[in-house]
């Protein structure tokens, strides 16, 4: 049967494809409605690297300066084990890709045809779908890290324009904020902390991670930050040790990375009892099992904006009667489809629904 998140996923994507042509005035409602989890932090707090390590590979383009210049919309899927795994883009369907190097030069390549290679920024998102044995369901949107100054080359008004943009998606209800902050720096300075607190002030859509605590001063520790008495939101904080630059320069596989950030977290004495809610596989395990978890609360929401859909996409239709572009009439249909296989599975998960269990 398939699961709420990768349900929502195609609709996400239909939405996508079908706004591209800016037909639909339903769908960004529709869009905003759907639950996600959107990735925001200071530059170089980390967060490429732990996208990278729930999804256990290289495929993140990086660099100094502002690299993240689009908002990547990273949609997981799992795939029966042994099965190969591939990354796909909603802007070059049919084309399967298995080298995630690969990968990388493509998410350069879109980001400079939006954006020219102007190192300017563009809220257009880039929709890409990772099919493996070794991920969660889960979907993530990357966002450009915030700065405090602009660089050579870039306009004054790009630190504001950066924040506008991070703004705009993890103001809505449904966003899920993944505060990515660096534990070598005080807690109160993190650019993560602060734009969720004023966007989510009782931290209750707020998932806290703390990078970088193998970096942390001699002497000290990320005890008080990790068991949320510097700063405390409702859900526990996650702490990672990604890849050093040097770990990753001497390309360090993500595996043998996991491994060691296991290692550290049982074996260091400040960190053992923490052990277990720590680390790159914990958090992917307890982002997937949240997200659904908001799914399942936002049913009823999305069910009746479903139908919504349904039903202005049928008039929209009807209105602009034969002459339709073929493209956008079965772009049309297709998300009329998606919507369509929604409800019945709503329907399914309502019947099939027992207490605690895990029937979707
Ligand atoms: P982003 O700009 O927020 O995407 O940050 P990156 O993921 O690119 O990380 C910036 C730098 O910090 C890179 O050189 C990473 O190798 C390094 N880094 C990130 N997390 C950690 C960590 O937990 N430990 C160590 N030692 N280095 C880290
Ligand atoms: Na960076
Ligand atoms: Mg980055």
């Amino acid at each position: 049967m398939e699961n709420l998140i990768s349900l929502v996923n195609k609709i996400q994507r239909a939405c996508t494809a079908l706004g591209d042509h800016g037909e639909a005035s339903a769908l960004p409602t529709l869009w905003d409605s759907l639950p996600s989890i959107a990735v925001v932090g200071g530059q170089s707090s980390g967060k490429s690297s732990v996208l990278e390590s729930v999804v256990g590979k290289d495929f993140l383009p990086r660099g100094s300066g502002i690299v993240t210049r689009r908002p990547l919309v990273l949609q997981l899927h799992k795939i029966d084990e042994g099965s190969r795994e591939y990354a796909e883009f909603l802007h070059l369907p049919r084309k399967r890709f298995t080298d995630f190097a690969a990968v990388r030069r493509e998410i350069q390549d879109e980001t400079d045809r939006e954006t020219g290679r102007s190192k300017q920024i563009s809220s257009v998102p880039i929709h890409l779908s990772i099919y493996s044995p070794n991920v969660v369901n889960l979907t993530l949107v990357d966002l450009p890290g915030l700065t405090k100054v602009a660089v050579e080359g870039q306009p004054d008004s790009i630190v504001q324009d950066i924040e506008n943009m991070v703004r705009t998606y993890i103001e809505k209800p449904n966003c899920i904020i993944l505060a990515i902050s660096p534990a070598n720096q005080d807690l109160a300075t993190s650019d993560a902390i602060k734009i969720s607190r004023e966007v989510d002030p009782t931290g209750e859509r707020t998932l806290g991670v703390l990078t970088k605590i193998d970096l942390m001063d001699k002497g000290t520790d990320a005890v008080d930050m990790l068991e949320g008495k510097s700063y405390r939101l409702k859900f526990p904080w996650v702490g990672v040790v990604n890849r050093s630059q040097a770990d990753i320069n001497k390309s360090v596989d993500m595996i043998a990375a996991r491994r060691r950030e296991r290692e550290y977290f049982s074996s260091t004495p400040e960190y053992k009892h923490l052990a277990h809610r720590m680390g790159s596989e914990h958090l992917g395990k307890m982002l997937s099992k949240h997200l659904e978890g908001v799914i399942k609360s936002k049913i009823p929401g999305i069910q009746s904006l479903v139908n919504k859909t349904i039903a202005e996409l049928e008039s929209e239709l009807s209105r602009l009667g034969k002459p339709i572009a073929a493209d956008a009439g079965g772009k049309m249909y297709s998300i009329m489809e998606i919507c369509r296989l929604f409800d019945q599975i709503y329907k399914e998960h309502l019947d099939g629904v027992r207490p605690g269990g895990d029937k979707i």
